[in-house]
C-alpha cells in the first residue's frame, strides 16, 4: 500500500498521477491525506482512499500509515513561521512516532542539495533536520535532493509579463543546476512503486544542465519572443519586499541566506553524472509552463 502525502501540491499531485498511471492494472492500494478533500480532482478521488487531515497530526498519520509499504513525504513551505527550524522539526516528529508504531517500510522524502555541507543556508540548511529524524527512526529511506525549482521562476511571472524582467539577490553568472518538479515527482513515483530497495541513501535530482541567470533570461527571451533581462537585486531590499508581502522576518531572512549560499557554490558541490541528469531542461519547461502562464 502506497501513502501519498501532499496530494494537492506541486510535486505531490504530480508523484499521485505518476504512481495511479503506473499502478493502474495492479491491486495496490494507494492512500492520500489531504487537509481538504474536495482540492482533489474527481477522477482521483474516484481511485484512491482519502483520509483527510493534516499529514503533522499523528493520528491522521496513524491512521494512514496502517499497512503502508512506501510514502511519499513532503514538509509543506510556511512563509508565516517564527522560526524554519522549529516548524520543519515539529512536522516531522509526529512522522517518525507513526513510522515507528505502524513498522513502515519506507520513506522517499523531498529535501535539498547540500547536506554536509550547507552553513547558514536558511530554508536548505533546515530541511535536513528531517533527514536526520527520519533516518534515526531506522526505516529505509531516500532522500530527494534537489537545487532550486524551474517552477520558482512562477514566482516571478508579473515582473516578467509587466516589465520583461526577473529579479533574485544574486549573481546573473553564477551556473547553477535546476530541476522541473515533474522530473521530482517522476523519480518519486519509481522509488514508491520499487519494493526492491532498503536502506538509507541521497538520491541527487540535477537537471540536465547548468544555467546562469542571465542564460535563463536569454531562454525565456527566446522562447516568449521578446525580451527578458535579469537584474540582481540587494539583499537587504529583497527581504523587505518579501515581509511586506507578508512573509517572516525569519523566512525572508532565511530565503536570502539561501540565496547567498546558492550563489556562493552550495549547489556546485554535486557532480553531474548521467544517472542525476534528469530530462526536463529549462526551455521545454519555458515553452511548456512559463509560456502559457505569461500569456494567461
Ligand atoms: N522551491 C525550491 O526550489 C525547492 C528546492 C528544494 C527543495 N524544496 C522543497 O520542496 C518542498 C515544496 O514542495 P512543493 O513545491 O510541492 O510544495 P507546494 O506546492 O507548496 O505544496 C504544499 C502542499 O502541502 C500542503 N500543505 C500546506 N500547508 C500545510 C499544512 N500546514 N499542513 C498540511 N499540509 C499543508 C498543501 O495542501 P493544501 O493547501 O491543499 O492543504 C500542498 O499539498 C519544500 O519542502 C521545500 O523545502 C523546494
Amino acid at each position: 500500500m502506497i501513502v501519498v502525502t501532499t496530494p494537492t501540491g506541486s510535486i505531490g499531485h504530480q508523484v499521485l498521477g505518476n504512481v495511479l498511471d503506473t499502478a493502474a492494472d495492479s491491486a495496490e492500494t494507494i492512500r492520500v491525506i489531504a487537509r481538504d478533500p474536495s482540492r482533489l480532482p474527481p477522477r482521483v478521488r474516484e481511485r484512491v482512499e482519502v483520509v483527510p487531515g493534516a499529514h503533522n497530526d499523528v493520528d491522521v498519520l496513524t491512521k494512514a500509515f496502517a499497512g503502508a509499504d512506501s510514502v511519499f513525504w513532503l514538509v509543506p513551505p510556511n512563509p508565516h513561521a517564527a522560526s524554519i527550524q522549529a516548524h520543519i522539526v515539529d512536522f516531522i516528529r509526529p512522522l517518525c512516532e507513526a513510522i515507528n508504531s505502524e513498522d513502515v517500510k519506507r520513506v522517499v522524502g523531498v529535501s535539498s542539495l547540500g547536506r554536509g555541507i550547507a552553513k547558514k543556508a536558511g530554508q536548505i540548511s533546515a530541511i535536513f533536520a528531517m533527514d536526520d529524524l527520519i533516518e534515526s527512526t531506522g526505516v529505509s529511506y531516500r532522500s530527494l535532493c534537489m537545487p532550486g525549482f524551474m517552477e520558482n521562476m512562477l514566482w516571478q511571472v508579473e515582473p516578467i509579463k509587466r516589465q520583461g524582467m526577473f529579479s533574485l539577490p544574486m549573481s546573473g553568472d553564477r551556473k547553477v543546476p535546476t530541476c522541473a518538479t515533474r522530473d521530482i515527482a517522476a523519480a518519486a513515483a519509481n522509488l514508491m512503486l520499487d519494493g526492491s530497495w532498503s536502506g538509507q541513501a541521497s538520491v541527487p535530482i540535477l537537471g540536465p544542465e547548468d544555467l546562469s541567470h542571465n542564460d535563463m533570461a536569454q531562454i525565456m527571451s527566446g522562447v516568449l519572443g521578446r525580451p527578458v533581462r535579469f537584474r540582481q537585486v540587494p539583499a537587504e531590499a529583497y527581504k523587505a519586499t518579501l515581509m511586506q508581502h507578508g512573509m517572516t522576518e525569519a523566512w525572508a531572512q532565511g530565503l536570502i541566506d539561501m540565496a547567498a549560499a546558492v550563489d556562493q557554490g552550495l549547489y556546485s558541490a554535486q557532480p553531474r553524472t548521467p544517472e542525476n541528469s534528469t530530462p526536463t531542461s529549462f526551455r521545454q519547461w519555458c515553452e511548456q509552463v512559463l509560456k502559457p502562464a505569461v500569456q494567461g
